[in-house]
């Protein structure tokens, strides 16, 4: 799949745009950057099961779906997820052969048997939890944690200093959570967070 090396300036534009309709929903004026999407990736295929699948959500214009398939992820084991139809347009421009899907991450299970997803290894998410009132963000981290495997992974950043996901839901859906380390150069400045689903 020839895949152009950075985000473009018609993603940007793109992103921006859609930021202007949907602020909430897009939770920034601009997309992850390589250094973001690098250590998402590295975060995501750290605990992945041999021949794994990875669904991610709010792919956007796609910096974190291009850091995965950089980091060596096939492209047939990459599942992205996008809401807004435009951007959904737009990634399936930029990722031609990808298996892109349009719909709500807060009805993954539902959404992935629709269209035949078989088993998921790791969900890596580009979605705004922090701009997203609680009950939302308890049905996408729900649903997520749904499809995953016992021990897989849900990666997540967040610009926050706390973890994206509540103390009292992290203890409900039996999550164990990593911080990684603050990404300076992402603006604005983001922490990469990995969220294990226990085993027993
Ligand atoms: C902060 S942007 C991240 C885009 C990209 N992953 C990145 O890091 O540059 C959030 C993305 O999540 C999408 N989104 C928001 N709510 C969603 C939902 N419920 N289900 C799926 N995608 C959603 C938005 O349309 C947007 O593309």
């Amino acid at each position: 799949m020839p895949l152009t090396p950075a985000t473009t300036t018609r993603d940007r534009a793109v992103f921006l745009k859609r930021w202007l309709r949907r602020p909430l929903g897009m939770g920034s004026v601009t997309p992850s950057s390589r250094a973001l999407g690098r250590a998402m990736a590295r975060a995501a295929l750290q605990l992945l099961p041999d021949g794994g699948t990875i669904v991610e959500l709010g792919a956007g214009t796609g910096s974190i779906t291009r850091a995965l398939l950089a980091a060596g992820l096939p492209p047939e084991r990459l599942i992205p997820v996008e809401l807004d139809p435009e951007l959904h347009a737009h990634l399936a421009r930029s990722f031609p052969g990808l298996r892109l899907l349009r719909g709500d991450a807060a009805a993954l299970p539902d959404l992935l048997a629709v269209h035949g997803v078989g088993p998921v290894g790791a969900v890596v998410s580009g979605l705004p939890l922090l701009a997203m009132p609680a009950p939302v963000v308890e049905a996408i981290v729900t649903a997520a944690v749904a499809v995953l495997p016992p021990g897989g992974a849900l990666v997540q950043f967040t610009y926050g200093p706390a973890s994206p996901i509540p103390p009292e839901l992290l203890r409900r859906l039996r999550l164990d959570a990593i911080r990684g380390p603050r990404i300076w150069s992402n603006l604005p400045p983001a922490v990469v967070w990995r969220f294990t689903r226990r085993a027993n």
